[in-house]
């Protein structure tokens, strides 16, 4: 009787799927079937914050009485441009995007054709003129933390030219425009040290993103930790093979782990690891921040992030000519108007603040209801 039971939910699982393309979840929900369809559409499912930072938007958008489609482009671009289309022919009257890149543009130009406003999710959507809004949190500070926290973690303070510290560098993706902000952010903390001569970078050194050259050799294409893993196993036998890397800076926590697992396989540093930054406050990560194995993350409340870009699509389906996001800044406000550069037009941009995460406070994104239950049980954070 049980069995059958759970036979029956998984054909009717599997048979909903179908139904919807694909997606993650039905079009249809809770709220009536007069309300405005909101279509969401994710990048990928590599890095957890997407699958999550989904889930958040479309029951938010639930609450506010709409209903929801959504669905991930499982990190292929061509999948997402396909999707955003189904949304349009679904009749999506608003659209919330997080790109993968900037093939984007020309699923965001048929939004614009059928009138439908595009919120660009997290990432913006570069090389567009046809949107209006993006939503993020201030990209440049989550640098700034990370390039703290490593000063802080070596202790960069008490070096001197004589005894200086190394350090090597890693970026995220050169398709994500965040990737720039997040670098950037860093070295504006880094480079004076560098100047005293009491950090030495090893490996290449751009002093920003906007040596393009030397910042495209320590991107990370597509966020991928294999590339970032490879990476470091080469750079420990070859660059880094006659000194001892007292920090490295990664940009988020999948890639910071899988530099943390290469370093682990190396003998140097089996008794002390280099100080490695992160970002996202996963789970994973803030297990080995408990340890004492990764130094520090940022934590992006996306719960709040998605919170508040439905609250911006709310009015925007309103017609509220100059919508306001409680918790959020105006870059322009900030002098940070570049975040919402898209190179064919400045979008409005909101930015949330991000939060610094040592194993002073790694118990912040669990108490903030970020990091669920099971996950609290499956990487040991009681
Ligand atoms: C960025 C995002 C980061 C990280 C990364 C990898 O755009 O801002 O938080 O998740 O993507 O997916």
């Amino acid at each position: 009787m049980k069995k059958s039971l759970v036979v029956l939910l998984a054909l009717l699982t599997a048979a909903s799927l179908f139904a919807s393309g694909g997606s993650q979840s039905g079009g249809s929900s809770s709220a009536s079937s007069g309300s405005a369809l909101i279509g969401i559409a994710m990048p990928e499912t590599t890095v957890l914050r997407w699958v999550k930072d989904g889930n958040s938007l479309k029951s938010e958008a639930e609450k506010r009485g709409y209903r929801a489609e959504l669905q991930n482009g499982n990190g292929d671009q061509v999948l997402q441009n396909q999707q955003i289309g189904n949304l349009l022919t679904q009749g999506a009257k608003l659209l919330v995007v997080g790109q993968l890149n900037d093939g984007v543009a020309s699923a965001i130009s048929d939004a614009a054709r059928d009138k439908v406003a595009v919120i660009a999710y997290d990432r913006i959507i570069q090389n567009s003129a046809d949107y209006d809004y993006y939503i993020t949190f201030n990209n440049f500070k989550v640098g700034q933390l990370q390039g703290q926290g490593l000063v802080k973690g070596m202790n960069l303070d008490a070096a001197t030219a004589a005894n200086p510290k190394y350090i090597t560098y890693f970026a995220g993706s050169p398709t994500d425009g965040n990737a720039f902000f997040f670098f950037d952010g860093a070295t504006s903390v880094l480079n004076p040290y560098i100047e005293k001569g009491v950090l030495k970078v090893v490996g290449p050194a751009p002093k920003t993103s906007k040596d393009t050259a030397e910042f495209q050799r320590i991107a990370t294409e597509g966020w991928l930790p294999n590339i970032a893993k490879n990476r470091m196993e080469n750079l420990l036998t070859g660059d880094a093979r006659n000194v001892t890397l007292d920090a490295v800076l990664a940009p988020n926590d999948t890639l910071a782990r899988a530099i943390i697992e290469a370093c682990l396989a190396d003998a140097k540093y089996a008794r002390k690891l280099p100080v490695v930054s992160g970002q996202d406050a996963e789970a994973a990560s803030l297990a080995m921040i408990k340890s004492g194995q990764q130094y520090m993350t940022v934590f992006k409340d996306t719960g709040k992030l998605a919170e508040a870009a439905i609250i911006l699509a709310d009015q925007i389906l309103k017609g509220v000519a100059n919508p306001t996001v409680p918790g959020a800044v105006l870059a322009s406000s900030i002098g940070l108007e570049s975040i919402g550069d898209t190179g064919k037009k400045v979008v409005k941009a909101y930015l949330l603040d991000p939060i610094n995460i040592t194993q002073d406070n790694w118990k912040e994104p669990i108490t903030a209801g970020f990091i669920t239950p099971d996950e609290v049980a499956a990487n040991g954070l009681q």
